[in-house]
């Protein structure tokens, strides 16, 4: 959902003038609203929220996450490479690592980073490299949820985590091996708008935490969502959701005789809707009674209709709340047919150097964005809580395409 002041009094044509498009936009007051809904979710103090950087990993939106008091997960050396330029420090970042060499489980443990481990195979071989290492176990609580298939991370069809069953071998390598288990942790999956499935999943994973006796911290993992369609989709309660969390952790606290550190992983809550992208309309056509609005805003910019048939709601700019609406099913400029961002969408009649503006884009957009068919990545700006804006990454040139050829 678009924030009504998202634009601070800039005029979108200007900003479309001044940068081109397809261009990236964040508002800095939405994302700290959002950082601070997180930060303030539960009472309890020994509490952290940790960033899940893979939803949004431009450097200046890090640096502001980490002045509202954020921590970070990661994923990669990437992604911690980033998270120490933006200041996080190597107790302030998690490496939740799945799959990974040898190279990048040094990489984290050199740097005193805790990485989470998530199957037995792997804690076997982190074990035999950096016995009395700090490590964490990912585990699969049973529960799982998401937008779509490609996203659950729990349950039984995902490659994530441990298995409840696996957990005495688990830690019969931890014995063996003399790593040590400080905390456990686990993602249901991401996106879902009833806190009830969460809790779920927490629950589970607390039945399964009194059975390790030492633990410092348990990390519940993120998946909140925000409504990407205003008209099916309500807000998540988060008071509702942070009154039970804080009840189950209290609680727990009390039977295990430990504040242990509770942690949460949002990505896309934080982001998304601090985000819109801009785009031109360079063509209007019609093909078998179908009605087509070609745009600059291809896969490669934003691909998360293609691959999940995700709905992200499109404005057209300038509004004509006169104008007779028609279906049009709006593309980009790749050249493959399913190059579609929104199918059958009413919008006024479309014309050439209309721009559209697609909410909710600050989740999973840009850093999904890729240089297929050798287009450049956009730019990304921020508007600033005062209404200056700030480019915070420039669009691609073409010799950054050809930067990595020997
Ligand atoms: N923690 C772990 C271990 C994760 O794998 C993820 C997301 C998160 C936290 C953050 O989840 P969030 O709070 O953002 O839901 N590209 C997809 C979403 C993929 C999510 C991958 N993992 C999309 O565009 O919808």
């Amino acid at each position: 959902m678009i924030d009504k002041n998202f634009f601070e009094g800039n005029d979108p044509q200007k900003l479309a003038q001044c940068y081109g498009t397809p261009l990236y936009l964040y508002n800095e007051r939405v994302f700290r609203t959002r950082c601070r809904e997180m930060k303030n979710l539960v009472t309890y103090s020994n509490f952290s929220v940790n960033f899940s950087v893979k939803a949004n990993s431009n450097l200046s939106l890090l640096k502001i996450a980490h002045e509202e008091g954020l921590h970070a997960d990661a994923m990669s050396p990437g992604e911690i490479f980033v998270e120490e330029k933006a200041g996080y420090q190597p107790d302030e970042i998690f490496y939740i690592s799945n799959n990974v060499s040898l190279e990048e489980m040094r990489f984290a443990v050199e740097r005193g980073i805790v990485v989470s481990i998530d199957s037995l195979s792997q804690l076997r071989f982190f074990g035999e490299h950096f016995p009395g290492a700090k490590v964490s176990l990912r585990i699969n609580s049973g529960v799982g949820a998401g937008h779509s298939d490609k996203v659950v991370t729990g349950g039984k069809k995902t490659k994530f985590a441990i298995a409840v069953d696996q957990l005495d071998e688990a830690r019969a390598i931890v014995q063996k091996t003399g790593v040590r288990l400080i905390g456990i942790n686990q993602h249901i999956g991401s996106f879902f708008l009833a806190g009830e499935i969460y809790l779920e999943g927490v629950t589970a994973l607390l039945k399964i935490a009194k059975t390790f006796p030492d633990l410092e911290f348990i990390d519940c993992g993120g998946g909140f969502g925000m409504p990407y369609d205003e008209k099916t989709q309500h807000r998540l309660d988060l008071s509702g959701l942070g009154a039970a969390l804080d009840e189950v952790f209290f609680r727990f606290a009390e039977e295990y005789g430990k504040q242990v550190q509770f942690k949460i992983e949002p990505g896309r809550y934080l982001t998304a809707e601090c985000g819109a992208l801009l785009g031109t309309v360079w063509a209007v056509k019609e093909n078998a009674g179908h009605l087509y609005c070609g745009t600059d805003i291809g896969f490669n910019v934003l691909i998360r209709p293609l691959l999940y048939d995700a709905y992200h709601e499109i404005e057209t700019l300038p509004h004509r709340p006169e104008a007779t609406v028609h279906p049009y099913t709006v593309v980009g400029n790749i050249c493959e047919s399913g190059d579609i961002l929104a199918k059958d969408r009413l919008l006024p009649d479309m014309k050439e150097n209309d721009l559209v503006l697609v909410h909710d884009a600050g989740a999973y957009c840009f850093s999904m964005s890729s240089n297929y068919n050798n287009r450049l990545r956009p730019a990304e700006v921020l508007i600033r809580e005062d209404g200056t804006v700030r480019l915070i990454r420039r669009r691609d040139t073409l010799e950054d395409l050809i930067r990595n050829f020997e």
